[in-house]
């Protein structure tokens, strides 16, 4: 999978996207992630990306010219699957919306920043608009790397313990079910019996158990859904 990242911020990205678990997937073919810089599609020597709004708002908005060079030149390498906008007013990101992108071959991910970005470009070029919650950021770009770094890690085979991302919490809309390491008893603290027990399928009775009761506890909401 190929996620090309639209920023003007890009040291913003550089290290989310290189550590851990992102790093290992591009080096093992997995996924590639390239971070464009919106400046090096301006034409003006102050590589202006942001004018001042129309109407007279407050703020600063981000230009349509940079914005639709970058998109053209990548849309003319290849197809994208899909182009989306990251902002405070998008549809509500959560795990179903990651399995979906993660089957994909090609996204684009373009930050929001500013007030905002003139609209034409919403209303021509994107495919979708993601919000990873209710609260305002100050441009998209760590929503960019909440995006990226959940979709990648459920790319088969792009974690080494497969069966590690499917058992993730959400996968079937449950909480994941507490675990344990050793030491089986700290400060008079225990492991519950089961877990020692070696009785798989008891085991996993009680793993189905408590993935159920915390989810009616703490997000009941998840049940219903
Ligand atoms: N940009 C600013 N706030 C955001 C949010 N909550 N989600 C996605 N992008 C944003």
């Amino acid at each position: 999978m190929r996620i090309d990242i639209i920023t003007v911020v890009p040291e913003l990205l550089s290290s989310p996207l290189n550590e851990s678990i992102l790093k290992r997937a591009q080096e093992s073919g997995h996924a590639e992630i390239y971070v464009h810089n919106l400046r090096d599609y301006t034409d003006d020597k102050r590589r202006t990306v942001d004018d001042y709004p129309f109407g007279g708002e407050a703020g600063m908005v981000m230009k349509i010219e940079p914005v639709f060079r970058c998109i053209d030149k990548l849309k003319s390498e290849r197809d994208y699957d899909e182009i989306i906008y990251t902002s405070p007013d998008g549809i509500t990101y959560n795990q179903r919306e990651a399995n979906r992108l993660s089957l994909m071959k090609n996204i684009i991910i373009l930050c929001g920043h500013y007030k905002g970005i003139d609209y034409r470009i919403r209303e021509h070029l994107i495919t979708r608009e993601i919000s990873i919650g209710d609260y305002v950021l100050t441009g998209g770009e760590l929503a960019a790397c909440v995006i990226a770094d959940s979709v990648v890690r459920i790319i088969p085979g792009a974690i080494g313990d497969e069966a590690s991302a499917l058992t993730d919490c959400f996968q079937d809309n449950l909480l994941a079910p507490p675990v344990y390491t050793r030491p089986s008893e700290f400060n008079g603290w225990k492991v519950p019996e089961v877990l020692l027990s070696g009785n798989f399928a008891e085991i996993e009775k009680w793993q189905e158990e408590q993935a159920y009761s915390r989810t009616q506890a703490l997000r009941p909401d998840l049940l219903e859904e």
